[in-house]
């Protein structure tokens, strides 16, 4: 039997995928949680595949993971499988004439506030659609972007070092919060001085708000004293209701919630202007959904604003 004939019966796509996982991942549990499936499972097929190839694809070096040499020949086709694959389903959507066909959208956590409701339109016109919509911070959506697995991104500090196509979809403004009786809750105006002492919680290491706000202070010299690292914006707000501190967070987070124990301080300099972005690989391969759905919102604009 031809290697390929023998190939093509042993080794499934499920199995090239998790292999391509695993390594643009690095690691194994961090394939797993990316793909829904467990540890085991993706060590059985990484064993499963070897075994068909009759070679290692990864070497154990310390704790850290590499590739082959027959690992990074195998990871060059695997890649090259999985664009021809993306091709005939673009085109085969053409043929179905987006009656059908799979939107893959990753939003960083704070856009999760703005993009659900342009879905939701979307989805309304094209019924058929299915989309996979990822939300994490800054940093795992710029992963993605950089392991190519979606086909649409949302970010508010699209990665400058990238050739990627960033369009403007809305502005985001960082506003300060704090408790609704903190003592400057009523004050016409105040200055980041007057807060410096107030504790300040801050997103984690990895948010693209943090370096929105780090990057700001820096600029403005104004003193940034984190008190608590919390990694949800959610949880941010329920910390500042409950009185442990200030924060800043996009004025997105504040609009469709119900916090009666929040207000925004009119802070002289603030908010700090950002702007939401729809980016993606300025080489990529647009399918028909993904261009539609680019479509469909550049002709929403002007979107949503958050300004007052
Ligand atoms: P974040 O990102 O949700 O990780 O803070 C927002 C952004 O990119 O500004």
């Amino acid at each position: 039997m031809s290697y390929v004939r023998f190939y093509t019966r042993q080794t499934t796509f499920r199995q090239l995928e998790i292999f391509r996982t695993v390594a643009e991942l690095g690691s194994v549990s961090a394939a797993a949680s990316q793909l829904y499936i467990t540890q085991p499972t993706v060590s059985t097929q990484i064993a499963k595949l070897e075994h068909t190839l009759k070679l290692p694809l990864f070497e154990l070096i310390g704790r850290r993971l590499f590739l082959t040499e027959a690992g990074r020949k195998v990871l060059q086709e695997t890649k090259m499988i999985f664009e021809s694959l993306d091709r005939l389903e673009s085109e085969l959507s053409d043929l179905h004439g987006l009656k059908s066909g799979l939107l893959r959208l990753s939003v960083v956590t704070t856009a999760k506030y703005l993009v659900p409701s342009l879905l939701g339109a979307f989805c309304r016109q094209y019924p058929a659609i299915e989309v996979d919509f990822c939300i994490a911070n800054r940093e795992q959506i710029v992963q993605r972007l950089e392991s190519n697995l979606d086909d649409l991104y949302v970010f508010s500090q699209p990665p400058t070092q990238l050739d990627i196509v960033a369009q403007p979809l809305a502005d985001n403004p960082l506003v300060v919060i704090a408790q609704a009786n903190h003592a400057l809750a009523n004050a016409q105006e105040v200055t980041w001085q007057q807060l410096e002492h107030d504790p300040f919680l801050i997103r984690e290491v990895g948010s693209g708000t943090r370096i929105a706000i780090e990057r700001y202070f820096a600029e403005q010299n104004w003193v940034l004293r984190p008190k608590m690292t919390i990694a949800s914006n959610e949880a941010i707000k329920e910390s500042v209701a409950a009185g442990l501190g200030i924060a800043i967070l996009s004025r997105h987070t504040l609009l469709h919630s119900r916090f009666d124990d929040l207000v925004e301080l009119p802070v002289a300099g603030l908010p700090i202007m950002n702007a939401w972005y729809l980016v993606h690989w300025r080489q990529k391969i647009l399918s028909p959904v993904a261009k539609a759905f680019l479509q469909f919102v550049m002709q929403q604009q002007p979107l949503l604003t958050a300004t007052h």
